[in-house]
């Protein structure tokens, strides 16, 4: 009997107590490798002894101060780095405790910024289909996801979307990736030209889209043509990195990957690393600008902002994962990894792509790998590659959802910086069983009418 609300009132979780590295113990002994860093979190994975002891360290100076009184040392130190490490043109950073807040600040914040340079107009944001950007309503409306958003549509802000970048299914015949690229991203402009320049805002996107449609990167013509739409409508480009930053593809931030430098950048998961909840936006100089020689004050705060325990997790975790060593291994991890799914998976009929940068895999499943035809909803193959992995001790980012938020499934990999090699193998060895069980289940006559019936 559990008191809690859990994600699943039916089907409740196994009790973690608890993990060493990329491993995770539940509370009848049984081990589970984390493929995934729960949602891409624990990047200097579980149990981390630096941490735990900077923590210990600032519990005993100072646990809170509020933000509306005092600055703390431990975040003062850690934006100073985070600026340092983002470069030229950032210049300051807003604390929040989770993702969906760092991106609801962006989207206030470019705001306030047109409110006080004199464009009140610019009101709009645009975003795109298939991505995720938090639960809050403000992000989940900036948001794409249809799935997550379906039940909440009456609540949702009205807000303006283009289409992902997903070559997979999107590039025509004949079309070179960079054409496809440069093609997806005109439609910003013809969105903004749609809505009247002199009324957007910001264009919130993810660099590499993460949970919902799995690991898919832009052709190289993508960003760039991005920005310099950005730049001719004087619209602020956020970058949200929640995910798909702070070293997962390899360099620290997303944006040193794409060719084009955001105007506000949105970081969450890896900078915790699932040791203290924390996030932050870095705005440039140019974003703050408007505020810092207008009324000179954001409108917007939380509670728990900054707060200096996280902030002292957060500067250990940064300190490692922006190590080059680190970034480095994340590069030759990742590459095992995806060699390793291509090798045992890539022949398969039912693949349709494995994909991805660094640490940040995933696997795109199909009923058929020459039409890209997906599995019907009702089969859930995504909920049963999830359970078979689980069931062999194997943690994986299962989703279904990556045609249109309802058909389509893929299993996004992002484990631990700290795996090691063999710890990858064995990530391709349980998740070729996993995988091909599911598929199973889905394909055998019994099951296929089970799931019909259903
Ligand atoms: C790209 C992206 N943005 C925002 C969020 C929301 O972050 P949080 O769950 O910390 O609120 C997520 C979470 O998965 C995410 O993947």
């Amino acid at each position: 009997m559990s008191f809690v609300l859990h994600r699943q009132l039916k089907n409740i979780a196994p009790v973690a107590v608890s993990g060493r590295g990329a491993w995770l113990v539940d509370a009848e002994g049984r081990e589970y490798l984390d493929a995934c860093a729960g949602a891409a979190v624990s990047a200097i994975g579980h149990d981390d002894p630096d941490v735990a002891a900077a923590v210990a360290d600032q519990m005993s100076r100072l646990s809170y101060a509020h933000t509306s009184f005092f600055s703390s040392e431990p975040a003062e130190r850690l934006a100073r780095t985070l600026v340092q490490a983002a470069g030229a043109s950032f210049s300051k950073v807003f604390f929040t405790s989770s993702g969906s807040e760092a991106v609801e600040a962006a989207i206030k914040f470019a705001r306030q910024h047109f409110v006080e340079k004199g464009e009140p107009a610019r009101r709009h944001v645009i975003g795109r289909w298939q991505s995720y950007h938090g639960n809050t309503l403000g992000a989940l409306s900036a948001g794409g996801n249809k799935m997550r958003r379906g039940l909440y549509g009456p609540l949702l802000i009205d807000m303006h979307h283009i289409d992902a970048c997903y070559a997979y299914r999107g590039q025509r015949a004949g079309e070179t990736l960079d054409q496809f690229g440069l093609r997806m991203a005109d439609q910003l402009e013809a969105k903004i030209l749609e809505l009247g320049p002199e009324t957007v805002a910001a264009f919130v996107v993810e660099p590499v889209v993460g949970a919902t449609l799995g690991a898919v990167t832009a052709p190289r013509t993508y960003f760039p043509r991005i920005r310099e739409i950005c730049d001719r409508y004087g619209v602020l480009l956020v970058f949200d990195e929640v995910m798909c930053g702070m070293g997962r593809l390899g360099s620290l931030f997303a944006f040193e990957t794409v060719g084009a430098r955001p105007d506000i950048v949105c970081i969450a998961k890896g900078l915790g690393s699932g040791y203290l909840p924390i996030a932050a936006m870095i705005l440039t100089e140019a974003a703050v600008k408007p505020l810092a020689e207008g009324s000179g004050s954001f409108m917007h705060g939380h509670t728990y902002q900054g707060h200096p325990v996280a902030c002292a997790a957060a500067e250990v975790v940064l300190a490692k994962i922006s190590s080059p060593e680190m970034l480095t291994r994340v590069g030759e991890a990742g590459k095992r990894l995806k060699d390793g799914l291509r090798a045992r998976l890539g022949n398969s009929r039912h693949v349709g792509e494995i994909r991805g940068e660094g640490l940040f895999v995933a696997v795109e499943f199909v009923a058929d790998a020459d039409t890209k035809q997906p599995f019907p909803h009702a089969a859930r193959l995504n909920a049963r590659i999830k359970r078979e992995a689980m069931d062999r001790g194997l943690l994986v980012y299962a989703m279904g959802g990556t045609l249109d938020g309802q058909s389509g499934d893929h299993v996004l990999f992002a484990p631990p910086f700290v795996i090691s090699d063999e710890e990858i193998d064995r990530i391709v060895d349980l998740f070729a069983d996993a995988s091909a069980a599911a598929l199973d289940s889905v394909l055998s006559p019994v099951a296929s009418a089970a799931g019909q019936g259903g």
